[in-house]
């Protein structure tokens, strides 16, 4: 498996452009199936996850090509509603599939799907919105069968406000008939672009962003060109990157107004933050302070996808910090790893405390998850020496080539081909 060789020292500083979220590309994948012609995905990043959503579209008969553009996907080509097992164990995003296809197909079988290993991820709330929309779902085995031949309009009330549950269900409403409400939907702001595309094919959703979302049911939608998104996760994994190496960027193609949270606990930490329309910009200060406490929250409150970046700042950051993980419960195992390097990490459950020492050193660590994997790279970049850094697989599954990214800001990051 191939890993990342990181030579800490130098200053991140110059200007990058950020392309589209996965996490908005992914659930418009799915929401292709439901058009009857094909769509363009404008900007669609090369990363893993796209190549594996896209391979199980190929499954269901769906062929997607990528173009100067973007990705071409012929969700119209729909031809089962049986999702691989191997495949859908590995994403899940997979998941995102069940809505659409029983929108358009009124079955559809899938296996439990899997992801990072960031905690239990159960689906019991994509299920329940779905069994309210009428769809009655079976299991047997660990497979799931669904038959949504008396699927209705409803009013579905979330008991959590879960990002897939609500594209979910909002994927299955948009070719059912009446109007269908989502209450205490999430609010993140993907699920506003997953909108903004329904409604590019012809649907009529509104109210995403907020707790209340309705769909008016359609007859049938056709294939749109749409551009998602800007990668806020990504985005701020850079700022991170420009943080903690004392350093200045400049991120384009960004709306500021998505990272409100982000930018907020960067500035406690001494970083100078400045907002423009379509742009941000960061500068560090020499050495980071540490943030006091950073509580993890459905959107509009702070992202757990940043949680890990966070860790690795504040590992370097002048005092003590706490952060409380309050959306995934399994998301520390990336302190371990940082401990490995010299951070002074405790962690109690849902909490870390992060006393911040003057420097890490290079070390062997081991991506566990997405998130974490990146977090470790930030790492690398403020240690001293050499990181070896082996899991990559796991970063490249949402970052599109990040040791190119960061070579082209100063760092020095290899891409090596094995590392035992
Ligand atoms: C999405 C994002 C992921 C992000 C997360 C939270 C994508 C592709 N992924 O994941 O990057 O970290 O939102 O912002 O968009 N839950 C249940 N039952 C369910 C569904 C979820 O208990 O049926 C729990 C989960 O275990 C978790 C919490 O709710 O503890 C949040 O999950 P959810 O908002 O659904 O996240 P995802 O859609 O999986």
């Amino acid at each position: 498996m191939e890993g990342f060789a990181v030579r800490g020292g130098e200053r991140i500083q110059g200007e990058m452009t950020i392309g589209a979220a996965k996490n908005a590309v992914l659930p418009i994948m799915a929401a292709s199936v439901l058009a009857d012609s094909p769509s363009l995905i404008a900007g669609c990043p090369r990363i893993a996850d796209v190549e594996s959503m896209r391979g199980i579209l190929g499954c269901l008969g769906c062929p997607s090509e990528w173009n100067e553009s973007g990705l071409t996907v012929s969700g119209d080509h729909l031809a089962r509603g049986e999702m691989p097992e191997q495949l859908s164990k590995r994403v899940r995003s997979s998941i995102f599939l069940l809505g659409p296809i029983l929108g358009r197909l009124r079955r559809a079988e899938v296996v439990y799907p899997g992801g990072c290993e960031i905690g239990l991820r159960p689906i019991d709330l994509h299920l329940s919105g779905l069994r309210r929309m009428g769809v009655v779902i079976e299991e047997r085995e660990g497979v799931l069968r669904c038959d949504g031949g008396n699927m209705h309009a409803a009013d579905v009330h979330l008991d959590y406000p879960s990002v897939g549950a609500t594209e979910n269900v909002m994927m299955a409403a948009v070719l059912t008939p009446g109007r269908t409400t989502i209450s205490n939907a999430a609010r993140e702001p993907e699920i506003g672009d997953l909108q903004s595309y329904i409604n590019a094919m012809g649907g009529h959703v509104r109210g995403a962003g907020s707790p209340l979302i309705e769909i008016e049911g359609v007859r049938r939608l056709h294939g749109a060109s749409y551009t998602p998104m800007f990668d806020r996760i990504a985005a701020g994994t850079y700022l991170c990157a420009a943080a903690i190496t004392g350093g200045e960027i400049l991120l384009s193609g960004v709306q500021p107004c998505h990272m409100t949270a982000v930018m907020e606990k960067l500035r406690e930490m001494g970083c100078a933050v400045t907002e423009e329309e379509n742009r941000l910009s960061l500068r560090a200060p020499r050495r980071l302070k540490a943030f006091d406490t950073l509580q993890t929250q459905p959107h509009p409150g702070f992202p757990t996808d940043m949680q890990s970046p966070m860790l690795a700042l504040a590992s370097v950051a002048e005092g003590c910090g706490v952060v409380v993980e309050n959306v995934f419960e399994n998301r520390f195992a990336l302190a371990g790893e940082l401990s490995r390097m010299g951070a002074n990490i405790r962690v109690s459950g849902r909490a870390a405390v992060i006393q911040g020492v003057d420097g890490l050193h290079g070390a062997r660590v081991q991506a566990r998850d997405l998130r974490g994997g990146a977090a470790l790279v930030l790492a690398g970049l403020a240690a001293r020496g050499e990181t070896l850094i082996s899991g990559v697989e796991l970063i490249d599954r949402g970052y599109e080539r990040m040791e190119d990214a960061l070579c082209a800001l100063g760092a020095h990051v290899r891409r090596v081909p094995r590392i035992e």
